[in-house]
C-alpha cells in the first residue's frame, strides 16, 4: 500500500473543510501538521469533499446525482448502501458509525458504549467515511472490538488534547484502548494539536495510546507532531501503516512489531551540513532486563523532513531493531541517542540488519549501535517475537 498524494490531498482538504465549518479555526500552523495544504484553496474543494463524507462507498464521480433531481427531496442517505451492515453471525457482530446518521450511530464512543462487557464475539464497528471529531476511550471491559474504516485517507478520529490539556502525556490521546484483542483497519488516528514549537513545554499531543495486549493494525494512519503513537504496552502487530510525527513519535514499552510501514518525519528541514537533532523516531521505554519489550520494524521506510535519531533510550534498556527497512539521509549519522546518560549505553539495544539507504550507512553510528548477527535478526524480524501465533489472526477476518 503506499500513499497517493492524490488521495493523501483529499482527507487534508475533508479535513479542512470539517475542520473550519465545525471545530477548529483553519490555522495553517495547525494543518502545516499534515501537509503543506494552502487555506486559500479550501472552497474549490468542498463540493467534492462535502460529498465524499456523505457516501461511502460511492465514488467521487456520482456526485453529479444530487444536481439531477427534479424538486423530489433527497436524503443525504439515499446512497447509502443497504448492505453496509452485514448480518450479525454466531462468533461476528456488527454495528455502524456514520457522521450523517445513515446508520446506527454518529459517534464512534456511542458504538463503543453499546457493546457489551467482556464479549466473547467480535464487535466490528464499521465506521463511514469521514472524521470524527471526538476523543474515544475503549474500555478494560470491552475486549474484541475492530474498528474498520473505508481507507486511512478518508476516515479518521481526530481530537486536539496536548499534555497540558490533559494533565499529562499518558491522557491525551485522540483513541485511547485499554482492552485486549483490539483491531483497526483502514483508519487514521490524528492529534490536531497545534505542532510544538521549540521549547513548548506540555505539548505533547497523542494520537493514540494503545494499553491493551494482542492488538493489530492493518493500513492505519497516525497523525500528529511530538508523541503521535503512544505504543504503552502489550504485544502488538501494524501492518501497511503511515506513522507521522516529530519527536518521539513512537514511543512506550509495548513488545511490537511492524511491518510495511511508512515512518515520516514532521521535523523542521535542517540546513544541509547542519549538526542540529530536531526529532527521533522512536523512544522505547524498556526499564529492565526483566521486561521482553521492544520495538522491531520489519520492511519499513523512514523519511520526510528533519534530521533526527531513529531512537533515543527513554528508559535504561530500551530496545529497537530495524531490519529489512530503508532510511532516507534524515537519520543522523550517529543514528541513535542515550538521553544523555552515559550509563545506559551498557544496557540499551539498538540493532540493525541489512538496511538500505542513505541514512542506513553505519560507518559513523554510535558505537552502542549493533549490526545484528543472523541469529540475533531472526530471533526479532519474526512474527515469533510478538507471540503472532498465540493470536493474530489474518486480515481477512
Ligand atoms: C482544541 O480545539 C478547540 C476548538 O478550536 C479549542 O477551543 C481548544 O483550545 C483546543 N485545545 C487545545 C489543547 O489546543
Ligand atoms: C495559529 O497558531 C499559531 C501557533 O500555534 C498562533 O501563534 C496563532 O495565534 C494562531 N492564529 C490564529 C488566528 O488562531
Ligand atoms: C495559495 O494559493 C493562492 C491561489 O492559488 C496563491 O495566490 C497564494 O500565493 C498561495 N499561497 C501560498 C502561501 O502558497
Ligand atoms: C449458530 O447458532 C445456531 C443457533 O444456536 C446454530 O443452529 C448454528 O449451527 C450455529 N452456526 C454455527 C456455524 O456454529
Ligand atoms: C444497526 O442497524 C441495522 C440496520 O441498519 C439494524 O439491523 C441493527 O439492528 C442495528 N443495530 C443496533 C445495535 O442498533
Ligand atoms: C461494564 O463494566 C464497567 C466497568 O467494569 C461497569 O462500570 C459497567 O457497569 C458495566 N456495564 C454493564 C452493562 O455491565
Ligand atoms: C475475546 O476476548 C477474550 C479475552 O480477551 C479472548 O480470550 C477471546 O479469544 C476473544 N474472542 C474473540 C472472538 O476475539
Ligand atoms: C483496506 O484498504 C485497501 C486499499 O484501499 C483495500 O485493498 C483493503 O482490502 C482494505 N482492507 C480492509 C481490511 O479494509
Ligand atoms: C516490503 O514492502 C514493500 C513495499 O511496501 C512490499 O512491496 C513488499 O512485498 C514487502 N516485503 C515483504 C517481505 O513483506
Ligand atoms: C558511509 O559513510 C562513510 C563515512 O561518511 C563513507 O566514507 C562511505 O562511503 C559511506 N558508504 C556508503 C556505502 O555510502
Ligand atoms: C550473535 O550476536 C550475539 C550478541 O552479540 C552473540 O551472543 C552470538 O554469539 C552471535 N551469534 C553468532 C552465531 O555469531
Ligand atoms: C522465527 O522464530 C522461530 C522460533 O524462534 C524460528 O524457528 C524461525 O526459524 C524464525 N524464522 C525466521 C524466518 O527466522
Amino acid at each position: 500500500m503506499s500513499l497517493t498524494s492524490i488521495s493523501f490531498s483529499l482527507l487534508v482538504a475533508i479535513l479542512s473543510v470539517f475542520a473550519s465549518t465545525f471545530f477548529i479555526n483553519p490555522n495553517t500552523s495547525i494543518l502545516k501538521y499534515f501537509t503543506d495544504f494552502n487555506v486559500s484553496t479550501f472552497s474549490s474543494h468542498i463540493n467534492i469533499v462535502t460529498f465524499a463524507s456523505y457516501c461511502s462507498n460511492s465514488h467521487l464521480h456520482k456526485h453529479h446525482k444530487h444536481s439531477d433531481n427534479k424538486g423530489k427531496t433527497v436524503s443525504i442517505c439515499d446512497d447509502f448502501p443497504s448492505d453496509f451492515v452485514p448480518p450479525d453471525t454466531n462468533t461476528t457482530s456488527y454495528i455502524c458509525v456514520d457522521r450523517n446518521g445513515c446508520c446506527n450511530f454518529t459517534t464512534v464512543q456511542s458504538a463503543v458504549d453499546t457493546v457489551g462487557n467482556f464479549s466473547q464475539k467480535r464487535n466490528i464497528i464499521l465506521i463511514n467515511t469521514g472524521i470524527y471529531y471526538e476523543k474515544v476511550v475503549v474500555p478494560k471491559s470491552k475486549p474484541n472490538i475492530t474498528f474498520q474504516g473505508q481507507g486511512y485517507t478518508s476516515t479518521a478520529i481526530a481530537w486536539n488534547d496536548t499534555a497540558n490539556s490533559a494533565h499529562g502525556t499518558f491522557y491525551c490521546g485522540s483513541l485511547q484502548v485499554f482492552s485486549d484483542n483490539f483491531i483497526a483497519k483502514n483508519i487514521s488516528f490524528m492529534n490536531l494539536a497545534p505542532i510544538p514549537r521549540p521549547g513548548d513545554v506540555g505539548a505533547q499531543a497523542v494520537a493514540i495510546r494503545i494499553s491493551g495486549d494482542q492488538a493489530a493494525f492493518w493500513g492505519c494512519g497516525f497523525f500528529g507532531a511530538q508523541d503521535t503513537l503512544h505504543d504503552d504496552r502489550g504485544r502488538h502487530y501494524f501492518r501497511d501503516c503511515y506513522i507521522q510525527g516529530s519527536i518521539d513519535f513512537i514511543f512506550g514499552n509495548a513488545r511490537s512489531l511492524y511491518e510495511n510501514c511508512q515512518l515520516i518525519s514532521m521535523a523542521n528541514p535542517v540546513a544541509l551540513g547542519a549538526k542540529v537533532i530536531n526529532g527521533a523516531v522512536t523512544a522505547h521505554g524498556r526499564a529492565s532486563k526483566d521486561e521482553n519489550t521492544g520495538f522491531v520494524f520489519a520492511n519499513c521506510s523512514v523519511g520526510g523532513n528533519g534530521r533526527i535519531w531513529l531512537g533515543r533510550a527513554w528508559r535504561p534498556f530500551s530496545r529497537v531493531v530495524f531490519g529489512y527497512s530503508t532510511m532516507s539521509d534524515i537519520i543522523a549519522p550517529e543514528g541513535w541517542n542515550d538521553f544523555n546518560d552515559p550509563a545506559r549505553d551498557q544496557t540499551i539495544f539498538y540493532g540493525e540488519y541489512n538496511c538500505l539507504g542513505a541514512g542506513a550507512n553505519m560507518s559513523l553510528r554510535t558505537p552502542y549501535a549493533q549490526r545484528l548477527n543472523d541469529t540475533l535478526a531472526s530471533y526479532f524480524l519474526n512474527m515469533s517475537f510478538i507471540d503472532a501465533d498465540q493470536w493474530l489472526q489474518s486480515d481477512n477476518n
